[in-house]
């Protein structure tokens, strides 16, 4: 969702704003702006709907000189794509220009108000509202930005991160934070400011994470001072930030969305590494060494999050209901926040979270930990919200996901699910140890499988072709796969904008049969042992009425390879280790099916990375 970028220092800041904005591109937006204040003392706004290079486009003829600025990429909320409505937006007296990352609630009333105070608005924006509020302040109390930035944060309901420049004061940038994250980048003698490290680690690796209800003054002379919204100090941990730079380029792949795929194999031995020995023979979390009694005694888990890491979730229910016998509920992080949830001290809630930013998701961790209970994360992005809000967890370790369809971070996630309950399931005494040795010698040797799996990537590009022109599909798949099934569909939906549902391969037939005929594409995960037999009645069905099926197989199955249109094939594996494998071809058939009808992989229409409102 939308993106911040701030400088202040010694360089042209236009360079470093626009670069800053490709980074923070993945967020996903439809519109772009910058307002740096001149070498003539000049506060300009300049923005343009579409992409950051609409934008520097734009800018060819105009004064972008200014050593300090701030930049934005919108996500529509309030008011379509347009240029009107794209950040930063000026105060009526244009003294001001604000940039704002989430969504400001009471923003009509406000408005209302201001209204009646005679002050006129040009965009159909939450965000002019908030500008036009601080310079009301500022002009009432005849006050500094600071002040005025204090009194209007006091009136606002919502959520926001926030970065103001004042023409008449070129040395400064005020920038506060409630619910959406905010980074301050401590160069040497320049200060950086964004919605996360993407654009600042070019530049310093010491990074100020802003808190909620926090405001931050960063000043050319003084450097970096945080209060609260109250005016009180506060004191801030410098954080390192190891991130390479490699990690959020693409690397000669087409797509981010590729490369991240083909990077699986490296991704799940990091994340792995340091927490299974070597031999396999043991598995070592420090945060379940820490807090192992909560989970032993819990009365049960509630695992809550959204999209992709709602799917992860589903499998860490099987996985640690099969494993440590403990009962597990997954619930969508949006309706667990309104639903009145029965929680007490003896639950566990873990959050998963790729970004660590999901607005729902935080908001149901709050409420959890409102009601007592122990929050657990499994996160992605180091130093996130949701990291530092969770009492603790695990980082999934797979670096930056830029590509907005999440692919590495969904089998991360699933790696560390399996780790975490195998890990309990060994503090339970629910597993044997030549149980556990089994399934973590197995854990290691799936990056080599992925990369097996990996080399069909040139057949599923050819069969992909054949898809491009369908309007449907149907993803089937049972017990550890089901999720699967669903994530499938939902790769293919967001990047191809196909329609497509995922169902339990035996719910076909409680209505979604109805909808096979000759033009129907079926993908069945059909890797199951146990259920083999059912799967291959499923599969019966569908070709009984001409319904055209991709099966994802293990390697070696003649009966359903004989049965069916395309066959992909898995190396062998344990049941509970099939969706990593399995959900490696059903991203690439999304993928390639996407890039044949031409659309934009990396950035799908309407959607966002961190998806940091409501
Ligand atoms: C789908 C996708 C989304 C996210 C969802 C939650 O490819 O990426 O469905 O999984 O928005 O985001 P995180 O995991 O960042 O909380």
């Amino acid at each position: 969702m939308c993106g911040i970028v701030g400088y202040i220092g010694t360089q042209q800041a236009c360079p470093i704003l626009l670069k800053g904005l490709r980074r923070l591109e993945y967020r996903g937006y439809d519109s772009a702006g910058v307002s740096m204040i001149s070498s003539t003392g000049e506060l300009n706004v300049f923005k343009s709907k579409g992409k950051v290079d609409d934008l520097e486009s734009f800018l060819e003829d105009k004064d972008v000189t200014g050593t300090i600025g701030i930049a934005h990429t919108r996500w529509a909320t309030h008011g379509v794509p347009c240029r009107e409505n794209a950040h930063p937006h000026f105060s009526s007296t244009g003294t001001l220009s604000l940039i704002h990352n989430g969504i400001i609630e009471n923003y009509a009333s406000i408005k209302e108000r201001l209204k009646e105070k005679g002050y006129t608005f040009v965009s159909e924006t939450d965000t002019e509202v908030l500008v036009q509020l601080i310079e009301y302040y500022k002009i009432k109390y005849n006050s500094d930005l600071l002040s005025a930035v204090q009194r209007a944060l006091s009136q606002v309901i919502g959520a926001y991160a926030i970065a103001v420049l004042d023409k008449n004061n070129p040395d400064e940038i005020i920038a506060a934070r409630k619910a959406s994250p905010l980074a301050i980048g401590l160069g040497d003698g320049e200060y950086f400011l964004a919605s996360d490290a993407t654009p600042i680690v070019e530049y310093t690796k010491k990074l100020i994470y802003v808190e909620d209800n926090e405001i931050a003054i960063i000043n050319r002379h003084s450097g970096v001072n945080i209060i609260t919204i109250q005016g009180k100090e506060v004191s801030h941990e410098v954080s390192e930030v190891n991130l390479d730079l490699g990690a959020i380029e693409k690397g000669g792949y087409e797509h981010f969305m590729l490369k991240e795929i083909f990077e699986q194999p490296e991704c799940l031995l990091n994340c792995m590494r340091g927490r299974i020995n070597d031999e396999g023979t043991d598995i070592r979390f420090s945060s379940i060494i820490d807090y192992g009694q909560r989970f032993i005694n819990a009365r049960r888990l509630v695992i809550v999050a959204c999209g992709t890491s709602w799917h992860a979730g589903l499998i860490g229910k099987s996985l640690i209901e099969n494993f440590c016998r403990i009962p597990v509920e997954v619930a969508y992080a949006s309706e667990f926040r309104y639903s009145n949830p029965v929680i007490s001290e003896e639950d566990v809630v873990i959050a998963i979270s790729q970004s660590g930013e999901t607005a729902d998701t935080l908001a149901a961790i709050e409420l959890a930990r409102s009601k007592g209970a122990f929050v657990y994360g499994i996160v992605n992005s180091v130093g996130s919200s949701i990291a530092r809000n969770t009492h603790t967890g695990s980082y999934i370790h797979v670096g930056p996901e830029i590509g907005v369809a999440s692919t590495k971070a969904f089998t991360g996630q699933v790696t560390v699910l399996s780790m975490l309950a195998l890990c309990i399931a060994k503090e339970r005494n629910t597993i044997t140890q030549e149980q556990l040795q089994e399934a973590l010698q197995e854990l290691l040797r799936i990056p080599d499988k992925i990369r097996e799996v990996l080399k069909q990537n040139d057949t599923i590009a050819s069969l992909s072709r054949t898809f491009t022109y369908a309007h449907n599909f149907i993803y089937l798949g049972r017990g550890y796969n089901y999720p699967v099934a669903l994530e499938g569909a939902l790769k293919l939906k967001e990047i191809s904008y196909i329609h497509a549902e995922g169902y339990p391969a035996a719910e076909m037939k409680h209505g979604p049969i109805a909808l096979i005929d000759a033009e129907m594409p079926v993908v069945v995960v059909a890797t199951n042992k146990a259920l083999y037999e059912k799967i291959l009645s499923n599969i019966q069905e569908i070709k009984a009425r001409q319904g055209r099926v991709i099966a994802v197989v293990v390697k070696g199955d003649d009966t359903i390879s004989k049965l069916v249109d395309y066959v992909i094939e898995l190396p062998e594996t344990v049941e509970f280790l099939y969706p990593l494998l399995a959900s490696i071809p059903l991203q690439l058939l999304a993928y390639h099916i996407a890039v044949c009808k031409g659309k934009n992989v990396d950035q799908p229409r309407n959607l966002a990375k961190s998806v940091t409102v409501e």
